[in-house]
């Protein structure tokens, strides 16, 4: 028996199953299982996502407590995300961490995907100061959130439709690119010129919109493709970057402004889109413009993983915030702090 508190923690909110070993808020293993299933349906297909988390979650969770080098006995509680996201997809990780809890007899520890994906930035080093903003870009979530503390933040402004992530996937659809197509554009617009112009929103201050981005850019295509069929492949390389260009522009204008109104000068940018070549170096660019310190994840802790939920849980574990067995799936859990 060791003196340290090992967690296991599983992630299975959208199309991602996820295992990690989290000791003392170290993360031992980080074992990701993706899907490559919902490529050809533009989005994710939550029916097939739940069927897919069933068949991984056995050995995902045994590949991550195998690679960390740990009994199951060792583990002192199980975390795992309770919300929000695809209701099938929650409820494959939420039972398998109840029956697991139930069976070790140990604690269980709910999380809260989009505050894990803030927590992120305490999975490795440099681990930011409080307080700090943090801009939260998945494929559901566009935030601004203010952070105090572990797992106290605040919610400052958000999207009022589309996510950032969803505008990069809706355009990649209407382009004819596979699903998630962020990764995709983020590739092709390395190689092109952002030299065309769509219409930024005007929302309120710390709010962001996307919905009005992705029609403009579907009516401009439109008018091209009229002239020219084969204008759109013709000039891929640049439509993806123009259209990276926009929304990454659009992220960090509101970014700025915020930090600036709050006087904050910690900025960090968490979730999928946070992956993003483009946004990681103007990020970078903007803090040392402002002489900020800009937080930027690892790649592995960009994108849906478990490690961030067992950090997240590590730290509700110090706090003694335990659920119970008749906790359930929350697919539109908010913040709470
Ligand atoms: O955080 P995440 O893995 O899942 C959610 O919680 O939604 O985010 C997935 C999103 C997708 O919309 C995907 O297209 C986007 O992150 N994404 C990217 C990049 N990598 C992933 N968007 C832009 N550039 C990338 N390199
Ligand atoms: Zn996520």
């Amino acid at each position: 028996m060791s003196n340290l508190i090992t967690i296991l923690a599983i992630e299975s909110s959208c199309d991602d199953t996820s295992a990690s070993v989290i000791q003392d808020g170290n993360v031992l293993s980080n074992h990701v299982a993706n899907q490559d299933v919902h490529k050809d349906y533009g989005g994710v297909v939550p029916e097939l996502a739940s069927r897919m988390h069933d068949k991984h979650i056995v050995p995902v969770v045994d590949k991550a407590i195998k690679a960390a080098g740990i009994q199951i006995s060792d583990l002192d509680a199980i975390a795992f995300t309770r919300g929000p996201g695809l209701l099938g997809s929650l409820l494959v990780g939420v039972n398998f961490a109840k029956s697991m809890a139930l069976g070790l007899n140990i604690p269980l520890v709910e999380v809260n995907h989009m505050e894990a994906h803030v927590m992120a930035h305490f999975a490795e080093a440099p681990y930011p100061e409080f307080p700090f903003l943090c801009l939260t870009v998945s494929g559901g979530h566009t935030q601004l959130v203010l952070v105090d503390g572990y797992n106290q933040m605040s919610v400052l402004g958000s999207t009022i439709d589309d996510a950032a992530g969803e505008a990069f996937d809706k355009t990649g659809k209407i382009i004819g690119l596979p699903y998630p197509a962020g990764p995709v554009i983020d590739q092709y617009a390395q190689k092109g010129t952002p030299r065309f112009d769509f219409t930024k929103p005007s929302v309120g201050e710390f709010d962001f919109s996307f919905s009005g981005l992705k029609t403009s850019i579907l009516y401009f295509l439109q008018d091209q493709v009229k002239e020219d069929p084969a204008w759109v492949d013709d000039n891929l390389h640049d439509i993806c970057a123009s259209v990276q260009h926009t929304i990454v522009t659009i992220l960090l204008e509101k970014l700025e402004y915020t930090a600036q109104k709050l006087g904050i000068s910690r900025v960090a940018i968490a979730g999928g889109v946070s992956a993003n070549s483009e946004l990681r170096t103007r990020l970078q660019a903007l803090a040392d413009t402002h002489g900020w310190k800009a937080f930027i994840p690892s790649f592995d802790y960009c994108t849906d993983n478990a490690a961030m939920i067992g950090v997240s849980g590590y730290y509700r574990y110090l706090d003694g915030t335990f659920s119970d067995q008749s906790i359930a799936a929350a697919p539109r859990l908010s913040m709470t702090t």
